[in-house]
């Protein structure tokens, strides 16, 4: 009995020992997890001279934006235009290498043409967005890229969801960096389970998932680096799966020692 309780604690140390110890290989490396499978409508963006893919960007992406009815002062609320995901890339209008004089970075784009999903229209003019990615570390918050501007071209004229508008079509420019939300470190692609772009108080992207490489030579994703609250939830079960191991190791260690003192007692009865 007590052989068996011994044999107990030690088979449990020994596997919390090996648990904990596998935490800590994982939490050594950067917050990341092994390659998904490939992504169905993944937008690319290719070198125009070598076809080597340079920005990779997968993402559920709607588009908010407000807009002023003719003869009004004041804005409309947000309507909400969801992005297809087969919208297409512009190929000569996207880039794997320019410079941005604004910003005095070089940058590599991507520019999308859309028409907004379940908008019935007749409407001959895309809407179109261009994301734009550097690897100049006074834009990226010190990650080996970042999505640092957004430029997006809003059409109103001839979609019905926008009665009346002001003007046919607008256009909106971020003003901050996102590379807190969008970029991630040398080697690795940015994932997260959503993100919130806000261009201006009239204009915001939500993405539904993403997951984003740009700077890259590769057909396929590298390993994600994920945002900080997925890895928070990611961490959420190991911390559980510890806490019970413990929990067990020091009630088998109890039943042990209780076990002990009473084979002791009986001991010194029998003598
Ligand atoms: C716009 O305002 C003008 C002057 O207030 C008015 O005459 C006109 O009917 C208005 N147009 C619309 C479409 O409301
Ligand atoms: C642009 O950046 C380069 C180096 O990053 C710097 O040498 C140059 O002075 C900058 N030019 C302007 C106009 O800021
Ligand atoms: C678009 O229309 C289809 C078919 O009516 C529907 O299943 C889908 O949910 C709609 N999508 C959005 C974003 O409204
Ligand atoms: C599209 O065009 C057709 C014919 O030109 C017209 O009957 C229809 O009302 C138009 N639809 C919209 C949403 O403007
Ligand atoms: C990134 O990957 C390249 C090619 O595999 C490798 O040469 C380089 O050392 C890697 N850099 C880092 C910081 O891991
Ligand atoms: C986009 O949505 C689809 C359907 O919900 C999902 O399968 C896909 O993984 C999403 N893409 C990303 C990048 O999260």
């Amino acid at each position: 009995m007590m052989r068996l309780l011994l044999l107990s604690v030690v088979a449990l140390v020994a596997l919390s020992a090996g648990y904990t110890r596998a935490q800590e290989t994982t939490t050594e490396a950067p917050p990341t997890t092994t390659t998904p499978p490939p992504y169905r409508n993944k937008w690319i963006v290719k070198d125009a001279l070598t076809g080597t893919p340079c920005i990779l960007f997968d993402a559920n992406v709607t588009v908010s934006v407000k807009y002023t009815k003719f003869n009004s002062t004041s804005k409309s609320d947000f309507v909400n235009v969801d992005v297809p995901l087969d919208a297409e890339v512009d190929q000569i209008l996207s880039s794997c290498g320019s410079i941005d004089t604004k910003k005095n970075v070089t940058a590599q784009k991507l520019y999308i043409k859309f028409y907004p999903v379940n908008f019935t229209t007749n409407a001959t003019d895309p809407w179109t967005m261009t994301f734009y990615f550097t690897e100049d570390k006074k834009e990226t918050n010190g990650k080996a890229f970042g999505l640092y501007k957004i430029e997006l071209n809003a059409v109103y004229k001839d979609y019905p969801q926008f009665i009346d508008p002001d003007v046919p079509s607008e256009t909106f420019e971020s003003g901050t960096s996102f590379s807190g939300v969008v970029g991630a470190s040398t080697n690795h692609s940015s994932q997260c389970s959503s993100g919130d772009l806000s261009l201006n108080e009239n204009a915001k992207i939500h993405l539904n998932g993403f997951r984003a490489q740009a700077f890259g030579h590769s057909d396929d994703f590298l390993t994600s680096e994920l945002c900080d609250h997925d890895v928070r939830t990611s961490d959420i079960v190991p911390i559980v799966v510890g806490a019970c191991l413990a929990a067990l190791v020091i009630i088998v260690l109890i039943a042990y020692l209780i076990g002990r003192a009473r084979a002791k007692r009986q001991g010194y009865a029998s003598v």
